[in-house]
């Protein structure tokens, strides 16, 4: 795929890490970069820097999503390319002995499933949306 000016793109987790380098990459091309992520301080900072525009997005949420979509693509277009970067890890293991008691102890379940909510389904609600839209073109 040819990037340039003509091509609008979304990078969620574009704050941060993997998706701020992923955003600063593909903006290096001229394209258009929607910075999608949670944290809106950083986000604002790394969209004005590549001048993109930053949306603020909870990928767990549907609602969030399909407004960050709606203004991504009311200032770039329909964008043409997605990356999701947005991610959280919990660094626990799936079964850990406590140091003093000796006492075992299984992995704690609910960071185990916000972990999915966030990357799994996070990443699909997003590619889902993006694809929805990507079809009208
Ligand atoms: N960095 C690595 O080498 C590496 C390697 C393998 C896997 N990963 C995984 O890739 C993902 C990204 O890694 P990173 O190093 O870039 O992390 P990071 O913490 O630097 O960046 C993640 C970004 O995602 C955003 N985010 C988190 N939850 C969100 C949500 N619900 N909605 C929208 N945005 C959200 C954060 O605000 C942050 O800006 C993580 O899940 C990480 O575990 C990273």
């Amino acid at each position: 795929m040819k990037l340039d000016g003509s091509i609008a793109a979304v990078v969620t987790g574009g704050a941060s890490g993997l998706g701020e380098g992923t955003a600063r990459a593909i903006a290096a091309t001229g394209a258009k970069v929607a910075v999608f992520d949670l944290n809106e301080e950083r986000g604002e900072i790394v969209a004005a820097e590549i001048g993109g525009v930053f949306c603020k997005v909870d990928v767990t949420d549907d609602a969030s999503v399909a407004a960050a979509f709606a203004k991504a693509r009311a200032a770039h277009g329909q964008e043409r390319l997605t990356v999701n970067c947005a991610g959280i890890a919990t660094g626990q293991k799936t079964v850990s002995r406590k140091k003093d008691t000796g006492e075992i102890r299984a992995h704690d379940m609910a960071q185990f499933e916000r972990t999915v909510r966030v990357n799994l389904f996070g990443t699909f609600r997003v590619l889902s949306q993006s694809a929805a839209g990507m079809v009208t073109l």
